[in-house]
């Protein structure tokens, strides 16, 4: 038996520019997919995948986020005085879902230093990193970092989120370049390149926003230096970790919605509207009046090809 996986890092520290204005003064992970804030969501996948204790990644600005999931005195008393029961239980239900601390990071030195700061909070055990960027919604199964815990519960090695991305998005991603699979039935992964030009990567499939590590990642992050973008890049260590250990790679199921990404917001926005029963209709009202027409269920994009690029291989 491996050791379990409990706790997990969200970092939330970055400056959100892709959405200024909004982000001036608000963090960007507390723009809300119609009424609960992104980080909310995230901490819910967490929460199902019996995840015990979440520290996120903070900074200066971002103290609605402590907030959020802090108890608030004076709105509970309100609630009660007025009677409000439904709200009330739903704002004690964030504070009680799980234990949440934070620590900020004191300088933006990348993914890789914002994990590195979790390093006392997570000690030496096995540990989740979600990415608050990405929401998974997987309505017929496990959530993403289930599915991950999974592969680590059999193997008690690193697993890294993996999809095969389009060829336009290759530079946005942590790129693996060697895939190779194993007896047990998952791929074991390796040569990971922090956001590679299309014309260097060696392939399609890419790091998507969930992480299973193993503590050895603190070694590794301690003493990496700066890459791409002239950040400590996670991508980076977990390369080095792959030479000491195995890393596995899951290609989870489910809807992903880069909120991070503005169109990714406004898709996710409607989706996630069009799903709840309470703002299904107000929702279908808002399209139709638009002009648009009901054509049922929306239509999944082809799947993606996993593509070598063996060529560009060192
Ligand atoms: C980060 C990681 C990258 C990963 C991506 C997933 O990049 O550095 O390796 O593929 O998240 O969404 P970011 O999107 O924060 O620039």
């Amino acid at each position: 038996m491996f050791k379990k996986v409990r706790k997990a890092v969200i970092p939330a520290a970055g400056f959100g520019t892709r959405f200024l204005p909004a982000t001036k003064a608000i963090p960007k992970e507390m723009l809300p997919i119609v009424d609960i804030p992104t980080i909310q969501y995230v901490i819910e996948e967490a929460v199902e995948a019996g995840i015990e204790e979440i520290c996120i990644i903070t900074n200066s600005y971002k103290q609605s986020i402590e907030n959020h999931f802090d108890r608030s005195f004076e709105l509970e008393e309100k609630l009660k005085t007025s009677n409000d029961l439904e709200h009330l239980e739903m704002i004690e239900k964030i504070t009680d879902m799980v234990n949440v601390v934070s620590v900020r990071q004191k300088t933006p030195k990348g993914l890789g230093h914002a994990i590195l700061c979790a390093k006392s909070f997570v000690g030496n055990e096995p540990f989740a990193v979600l990415l608050g960027d990405d929401i998974v919604v997987n309505p017929n199964g496990k959530g993403a970092i289930r599915q991950l815990i999974d592969i680590y519960d059999q193997t008690g090695c690193s697993v890294v989120g993996t999809r095969n991305v389009k060829d336009e998005d290759i530079s946005k991603y942590g790129i693996v370049a060697d895939i190779k699979p194993q007896d047990n039935g998952y791929n074991c992964v390796s040569e990971f390149v922090e956001k590679p030009a299309l014309e260097d990567a060696a392939s399609n499939l890419a790091i998507l926003g969930r992480y299973v590590l193993t503590p050895g990642i603190f070694e590794k992050l301690e003493t990496q230096p700066a890459g791409r973008g002239n950040e400590i890049q996670l991508t980076d260590a977990i390369d080095r970790l792959s030479h000491d250990e195995d890393v596995y790679s899951c290609p989870f199921e489910g809807n992903r919605y880069d909120v991070g990404d503005r169109k990714g917001f406004l898709q996710a926005q409607v989706e996630f509207a069009l799903n709840r029963d309470d703002t299904r209709q107000a929702m279908e009202e808002i399209i139709e009046a638009l002009g648009y027409t009901k054509t049922g269920a929306p239509q999944n994009e082809a799947p993606i090809e996993l593509k070598i690029f063996k060529s560009k291989q060192k």
